[in-house]
C-alpha cells in the first residue's frame, strides 16, 4: 500500500480507464491511501471521444489519472489529451498523472500536449504490462487455443505488474511536489521472451501453452481478419515494429525509485492468475 503524507487526505481523484487492467488498480490504491476515487469510462458516461461529457467528471476533482484508449500514441491522442487536460486545468484540477509506454516515439505528442497544458503533470512511462497475458484481447487465443500468435520474435521485454503501475501513480498523486514535472519509467524485474513469459504462464497453470512469433504484417491481417478497421490495422502493425524492435529490451527502476522496492515477479504474477483461473479453458 503507497503511504499518503496526508496533504491529499480525502482528495478526490478522476480515474479514466477505471475498469481497465490500470485504471481499476489505479482506483483500488487510490482508495486504500485514503482519496476519493471518480470512476470514470464509457460505463459510466465520460468519453474520451466526446467533449460534453468531461466537465461533469473534472468538476471538483482536485487530480486525475489518464488513461487513452486504445493507445497513448494513437493518432488522435495528442490533441484530445491536451484539450481535456488545459479543461482540466480551468476547472481548477491541477494534478495530471498521465500513463504513457515506455519507448513508444508515437507516444511522445501526447505527453507534451500534456506539459504543455499547464498542469502539475507526471508522466508514468510502463513497459508492456504483465497483465496483457491475463487480461485484454490477448487472453482469449491463449485460453482457448492454447497458443499465443503474437509478432514478437524473439525480443526480450521487462513485463511490469500492473499493480505496480498503480502503486507508482498513486505515490506520484499523494507525494505532494515530489513528482511533479516529471517522467518515471517502470518495468518488472527481469528480462522475458514472449516465449519465456508464456512458458512460466503453461509452468503455473499445469497446461502446455506456446508462443508463435509472427512477423508483424501477417499479425495484421489476422487482425484485419478479425475485423479491426484498415486504419487501426496500420497504427498497430507500426507500433508493434517499433516497439518490439529491441529497443526495451532493458529494465527501468521507476518502481523502486519511487516506492523503495523493487518490482513484483513476473512469475508471482502468473500463479496468482493462474489460481485465479484465468487460463481455464
Ligand atoms: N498494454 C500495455 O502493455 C501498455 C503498456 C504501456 C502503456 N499502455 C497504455 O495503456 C493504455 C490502456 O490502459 P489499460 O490497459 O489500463 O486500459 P484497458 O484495460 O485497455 O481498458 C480501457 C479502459 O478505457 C475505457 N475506455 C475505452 N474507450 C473509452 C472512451 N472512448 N472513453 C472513455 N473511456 C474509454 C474502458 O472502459 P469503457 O469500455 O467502459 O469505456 C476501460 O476502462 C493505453 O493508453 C496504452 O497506450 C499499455
Amino acid at each position: 500500500m503507497t503511504q499518503n503524507t496526508g496533504e491529499t487526505q480525502g482528495s478526490t481523484v478522476l480515474v479514466t480507464g477505471a475498469s481497465g487492467r490500470t485504471g481499476s488498480r489505479v482506483a483500488e490504491a487510490a482508495r486504500a491511501a485514503g482519496l476519493t476515487v471518480r470512476a470514470a469510462s464509457r460505463a459510466r458516461g465520460f468519453d474520451w471521444h466526446d467533449g460534453s461529457t468531461w466537465p461533469q467528471v473534472l468538476r471538483g476533482a482536485d487530480a486525475a489519472y489518464l488513461v487513452y484508449p486504445s493507445d497513448v500514441g494513437a493518432p488522435d491522442a495528442a490533441e484530445t489529451v491536451g484539450r481535456l487536460a488545459r479543461e482540466a486545468v480551468a476547472l481548477g484540477v491541477r494534478r495530471l498523472v498521465l500513463l504513457s509506454a515506455r519507448g513508444e516515439e508515437q507516444a511522445r505528442p501526447t505527453e507534451e500536449a500534456l506539459r504543455a497544458s499547464g498542469a502539475d503533470w507526471t508522466v508514468v512511462r510502463a513497459a508492456w504490462f504483465a497483465q496483457n497475458f491475463s487480461e485484454g484481447p490477448l487472453v482469449a487465443e491463449l485460453r482457448e487455443y492454447g497458443e499465443l500468435v503474437f509478432p514478437a520474435g524473439a525480443v526480450r521485454e521487462p513485463f511490469v505488474d500492473a499493480r505496480d503501475i498503480a502503486d507508482v501513480v498513486v505515490a506520484a498523486l499523494t507525494g505532494g511536489e515530489r513528482y511533479v514535472g516529471q517522467v518515471v519509467e517502470v518495468s518488472g524485474a527481469r528480462l522475458l521472451t514472449f516465449g519465456e513469459a508464456v512458458a512460466e504462464v503453461a509452468a503455473a497453470t499445469g497446461r502446455e501453452l506456446s508462443y508463435r512469433a509472427v512477423p508483424a504484417g501477417e499479425y495484421g491481417e489476422r487482425l484485419a481478419g478479425f475485423g479491426v478497421p484498415p486504419e487501426e490495422v496500420e497504427f498497430l502493425v507500426g507500433l508493434f515494429e517499433t516497439l518490439l524492435d529491441g529497443r526495451n529490451a532493458h529494465l527501468s527502476d521507476g518502481v523502486r525509485q519511487v516506492l523503495g522496492r523493487g518490482p513484483r515477479d513476473f512469475g508471482d504474477f502468473a500463479r496468482e492468475a493462474a489460481a485465479a483461473g484465468v487460463w481455464k479453458p
